[in-house]
C-alpha cells in the first residue's frame, strides 16, 4: 500500500473513533513511523508498528505520548505519561512571560512553579538572552522530565528545577528579588472533574488540572506570594480559568499588587493575568493603607 493510501485508511479509523483532526493525525503517525527509516524505505515492520499507535489512539491515549515529543513555541519538548501536556493557549502566556523577562534586561531572574514538562521555562530559556530560571513541580515525574527538557535546550545550566510546593524550595535569597513569576497552575473547579475529555482524564494527572473546590485555591495562594517574593515593579503572569478570570483580578487588587489586567488568547478568551507590584515598597505599603490599587479590569483584547 502507497503511503497516501494508508493515511487515507488511518484517517477513516480514527474518524470512526470520533478524533476530531483525523486526516492531521493520521498523517502525523505515518510520518512518525516512516522517519524511522529513510523516505524510500521504511524500516522492517513499520506497518506493525503504526497499527500498534493506531489502536492507542482510537482508544484515546493523546497524539503527543504516541508520538514522544511536540512542539511548544520554538521547543521539542519530550513528552511522557503521568505528567501534564502543554496547551496551545499556554504558548500565549509562555509569550507573556518572554516579554516582561525579556524587558527585565540582561541577568533577569524568573520564577516559574507549577512546571510540569517545563514548557514555559523551556520557551525563557530558549527566547531571553541571560535569564535565570527557578522552575518547581509537586511532582516528581514532571521535576525528571523537566530537567530533561530544560537541560536540551540550554547547556549553561542557567536553571534549576526544584521538587517541592510552589515557591517553598526557592533559594531564600532571591525573597524580593525575582523579576518575574510565571505559572500554569492548577486551576480547575473540583466539579469539572465530572465532565472531561477522554484524553484528559485518562492521562493528565489531576494534581494538574485542579485547584480545589473553587479552582483558583493555587492561583490566589500564588498572587500572595508573588508580592512577597517579586522585587519592586515585578511582574507576576498566571495562566487562569476564563470563568474566573474577573475573581482573579479582585484578588490581585485586594492583595496589593499596583496594576492588573487580563490577556485573552488565541480564541479569545481572558486566560491571562498580569499584574505589577508596586515600584516602590513605601508604595506598597501606601497602597495597601490606602486601598488606592489601580486596577484596569477588562483591558485584555
Ligand atoms: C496545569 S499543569 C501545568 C504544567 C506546565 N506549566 C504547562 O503549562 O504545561 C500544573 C502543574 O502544577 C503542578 N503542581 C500542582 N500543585 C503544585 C504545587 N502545590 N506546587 C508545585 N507544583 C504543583 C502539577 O504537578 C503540574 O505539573
Amino acid at each position: 500500500m502507497t503511503h497516501p493510501a494508508v493515511v487515507a485508511e488511518v484517517t477513516t479509523r480514527l474518524a470512526a473513533a470520533g478524533i476530531g483532526p483525523a486526516r492531521a493525525e493520521a498523517r502525523w503517525l505515518v510520518q512518525h513511523v516512516v522517519a524511522e527509516g529513510s523516505a524510500a524505505s521504511p524500516q522492517p515492520g513499520w506497518t506493525d508498528r503504526l497499527e500498534a499507535l493506531v489502536r492507542r489512539r482510537q482508544a484515546h491515549e493523546p497524539l503527543q505520548l504516541l508520538l514522544g515529543s511536540w512542539p511548544f513555541r520554538g521547543v521539542e519538548l519530550l513528552l511522557e505519561p503521568g505528567v501534564f501536556l502543554p496547551r496551545p493557549e499556554t504558548e500565549v502566556v509562555a509569550g507573556l512571560a518572554v516579554e516582561y523577562a525579556a524587558a527585565a534586561g540582561t541577568g533577569a531572574v524568573v520564577a516559574e512553579p507549577c512546571t510540569g514538562s517545563g514548557a514555559i521555562a523551556a520557551s525563557l530559556l530558549a527566547e531571553v538572552p541571560g535569564v535565570t530560571v527557578h522552575a518547581t513541580d509537586i511532582d516528581p515525574r514532571a521535576v525528571d522530565l523537566a530537567r530533561r527538557n530544560l537541560g536540551r535546550v540550554d547547556g549553561a545550566n542557567r536553571f534549576a528545577v526544584h521538587h517541592g510546593d510552589l515557591l517553598d524550595p526557592l533559594p531564600h535569597g532571591l525573597r524580593g528579588h525575582l523579576d518575574l513569576l510565571v505559572a500554569n497552575p492548577p486551576y480547575l473547579p473540583a466539579a469539572d472533574a465530572d465532565h472531561l475529555d477522554a484524553e484528559v482524564a485518562g492521562h493528565d494527572p489531576a494534581a494538574a488540572l485542579f485547584g480545589g473546590e473553587v479552582g483558583h485555591e493555587v492561583v490566589d495562594r500564588l498572587l500572595v506570594l508573588a508580592m512577597t517574593w517579586l522585587r519592586p515593579a515585578g511582574v507576576v503572569v498566571l495562566e487562569l480559568d476564563t470563568r474566573l478570570a474577573a475573581a482573579a483580578l479582585t484578588t490581585a487588587a485586594g492583595v496589593g499588587f499596583a496594576t492588573a489586567e487580563l490577556v485573552r488568547d488565541l480564541a479569545g478568551r481572558q486566560r491571562a493575568l498580569v499584574a505589577r507590584v508596586p515600584a516602590t515598597a513605601e508604595a506598597v505599603g501606601c497602597t495597601r493603607d490606602a486601598g488606592t490599587v489601580h486596577h484596569r479590569a477588562g483591558a485584555g483584547s
